[in-house]
């Protein structure tokens, strides 16, 4: 396809991550599809699956530096982690882990990236509705949602330091949608939102919002605040 982006997508096994996939697919975009586990991934037409843990520098700048692609015109960073378990019994390795993934690893690899980017390229970090200041909280999501609280912060931050030069950068705040580690977190819940439904939205967002936004944190839910 003419004009065909080349979009990057981490957490792209399950969930919104693989929906995206599709979306962009589709589309007639190439896609860099970065998760731990590739086998949902591999033999798909415009797929560069990549066996890639984002908590690992190592991998992400082997990656980087072998991926043999000249620039990137949008990263999702969609790979999340999330444990709920009352606060009174988090542990400093339940943080750890869990910000390794949401900030850590989101830090490291826009960071190796920043060579491939340039004034056009559109990062997108997903967030969550908890990460955002005033809205419902939920017991037990004390280390998920500051970890996509401070998620935010580094989004206004990075819009702040590459405002002249690019990359944009965005954060989609995200409300409850259907996935596996919705299901997995709070059994039984059924969410208004499939992963489908949220990847096509994400998509669109990810190619076009960059022009009108940098530095934004927006809600992306039915409930308010
Ligand atoms: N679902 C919701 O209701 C909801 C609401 C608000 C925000 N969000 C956010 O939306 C994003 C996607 O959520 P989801 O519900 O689709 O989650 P999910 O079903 O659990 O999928 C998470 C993805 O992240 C990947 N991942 C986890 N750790 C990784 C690591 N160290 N390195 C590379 N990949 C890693 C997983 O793949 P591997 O295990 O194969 O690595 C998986 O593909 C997350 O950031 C989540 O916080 C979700």
């Amino acid at each position: 396809m003419q004009n065909a982006k080349h979009v990057i997508v981490t957490g792209a096994s399950r969930g919104i991550g693989r929906a995206l996939v599709d979306v962009y697919v589709d589309m007639g975009h190439q896609v860099w599809a970065l998760s731990r586990n590739i086998e949902s991934l591999q033999n798909l037409k415009g797929v560069h699956a990549v066996e890639l843990d984002i908590t690992v520098e190592k991998q992400i700048s082997d990656w980087v530096s072998s991926c043999g692609v000249d620039h990137f015109d949008v990263l999702i960073n969609n790979a999340g982690m999330l444990i709920n378990k009352p606060f009174s019994e988090t542990t400093i390795e339940d943080y750890e882990a869990v910000y390794r993934v949401n900030v850590f690893g989101v830090a490291q690899l826009i960071r190796h990236l920043l060579p491939l980017f340039s004034k056009q390229t559109h990062i997108v970090n997903i967030s969550s509705m908890g990460g955002v200041n005033g809205s419902a909280k939920f017991p037990g999501l004390a280390a998920y949602s500051s970890s996509k609280g401070a998620l935010g912060i580094l989004t206004e931050l990075l819009a702040e330091e590459f405002k002249d030069e690019g990359p944009r950068t965005n954060a989609l705040a995200l409300g409850a949608v259907q996935t596996e580690m919705l299901a997995e977190a709070f059994p039984g819940y059924e969410a208004p939102v499939s992963a489908a439904q949220m990847a096509n939205y994400i998509a669109d967002f990810s190619l076009t919002a960059h022009q009108l936004y940098n530095g934004k944190v927006l809600p992306l839910s039915q409930s308010t605040p």
